[in-house]
């Protein structure tokens, strides 16, 4: 009898263990070593698919946010299904260039680019640069000019609406540091046109991320659709529009819409307001990957705390070989992440509420808290909706080197990413003297 959890069909149990299309999570584990993310191909397509088909016969491109997962296998399967990507540095374009990704249909966001970053982005013929300032913006018309190559520009336009999410993953909001005021976007569409260098393409927006509702996006969209008329009326054209990404997806119990609703509903009032001529972009990024994708991390050791103990508040932890470093969302923004056994024990086996925490050297270094587990040393946990942010949040901290990660197809299990050994870590370091 198989189970799947929740917001996980890919992810499912069968005579108590877990497995992830079909193959054992444990074994993987053992076989590949843990720390390990373990990815989904097909959950991943069947995520690009969803958005796909919610766009059918509209003139689109959907630029996946590698942000979100960046492994090599990652991009090569999405561009496989046609898919362009939105990047945020010189080195997400280097890895779509090395996934076969094809450069023209890449956007390319950041408050931050570079002369370098816009000089390579030029020279590989991005489709768009999704401008975040005015400063920004006279500097991509000089690089351009320089180069010789016209660049196509949208200008990413703050909408000012709150997406209801974290703050620290909010991005709409006047006080947040990314795009043009909303008030101050017309004026500076008439600096772009007059600017050479540079061709007027669209205009962006992106208001944050893990959001779960629709209003928001349909705020953000009328507020994006004023201006487009705005500037229209001012005689400069634009051919798309690109909503940015920032669908949520369930990690406890979140019920954000699907990409059908959520595209089926954005459809609606855009041509409510007449403008389905016009090619839509969006950025997803999280709920392409999120779902599709598990940390599997050993169970080292369990460190009990007496019962006077715990009456004065110790706790019971459950020490695992995965840590802060290997998976940062829950101490960076308390993020609360699914934590299940892979070999589910006995019923009648001895359940606690444990602290999942990780070896680095920090007390905000856990996985998860309060969780009522069965757990022994040396069992293997896997770490939910893992599929974004994770591998790609990661770090060297405690010189621990990231985590391997394999991508299930077909049935079989390919080791898409080695994992890191120490020597790497300092092979370009250098003694003095
Ligand atoms: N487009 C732009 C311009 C973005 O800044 C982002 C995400 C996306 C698209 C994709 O958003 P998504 O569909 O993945 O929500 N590290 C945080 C999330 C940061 C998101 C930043 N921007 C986390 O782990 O929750």
């Amino acid at each position: 009898m198989m189970t799947p959890l929740p917001g996980a069909p890919h992810l499912a149990y069968a005579h108590g263990r877990l497995s992830l299309d079909g193959l054992d999570l444990q074994q993987l584990g053992k076989a590949f070593g843990t720390p390990l993310y373990v990815y989904s191909a097909q959950a991943m397509r069947a995520a690009a698919r969803a958005y796909q088909a919610a766009l059918v016969g509209r003139p689109h491109l959907l630029c996946y946010a590698m942000k979100a997962n960046s492994n090599l296998a990652v991009l090569q399967t999405f561009a496989q299904l046609g898919l362009g990507f939105d990047i945020v540095s010189g080195g997400e374009l280097q890895r779509v260039l090395a996934a076969g990704g094809d450069p023209s249909k890449v956007v390319f966001s950041g408050v931050g680019k570079t002369r370098a970053e816009m000089q390579a982005a030029l020279r590989h013929g991005v489709r768009c640069f999704n401008v975040e300032s005015q400063a920004e913006l006279e500097v991509l018309s000089e690089v351009a000019q320089h180069e010789g190559r016209p660049a196509r520009v949208s200008l990413r336009v703050n909408p000012d609406v709150d997406a209801g999410t974290h703050p620290y993953i909010s991005t709409g909001l006047k006080g947040n540091k990314f795009g043009v005021a909303h008030d101050r976007a017309l004026a500076l569409y008439a600096q772009a046109r007059a600017l050479k260098g540079l061709e007027v393409v669209g205009i962006d927006c992106h208001i944050g991320s893990q959001i779960t509702d629709i209003a928001p996006y349909l705020d953000a969209l009328d507020r994006v659709l004023d201006l487009v008329e705005a500037i229209e009326a001012e005689g400069t054209a634009l051919h798309h529009l690109d909503l940015g990404g920032g669908l949520g997806i369930t990690y406890t119990d979140e019920q954000p819409p699907s990409a059908q609703a959520l595209v089926g509903a954005m459809l609606q009032r855009i041509d409510a307001r007449g403008h389905g001529h016009r090619e839509l972009l969006l950025e997803p990024g999280r709920s392409l990957v999120g779902n599709a994708g598990v940390l599997l991390t050993e169970v080292l050791y369990l460190k009990t705390a007496q019962a006077d103990e715990v009456a004065q508040g110790g706790r019971h932890f459950c020490v695992v070989d995965a840590a802060m470093n290997d998976l940062m969302r829950p101490a960076m923004y308390q993020a609360w992440m699914g934590i299940v056994e892979c070999q589910q024990a006995p019923a009648d086996a001895p359940r606690r509420t444990w602290d999942v925490v990780g070896p680095v050297c920090e007390s905000g270094d856990w996985l998860g808290k309060d969780r009522e587990l069965a757990v022994k040393a040396g069992d293997t946990l896997a770490v939910l909706s893992a599929g974004a942010y994770g591998m790609t949040m990661s770090s060297n901290y405690n010189t621990r080197g990231r985590a391997a990660e394999v991508m299930i197809d077909s049935g079989r299990a390919h080791l898409v990413r080695e994992r890191e050994q120490p020597e790497q870590l300092f092979a370009g370091e250098r003694l003095i003297g």
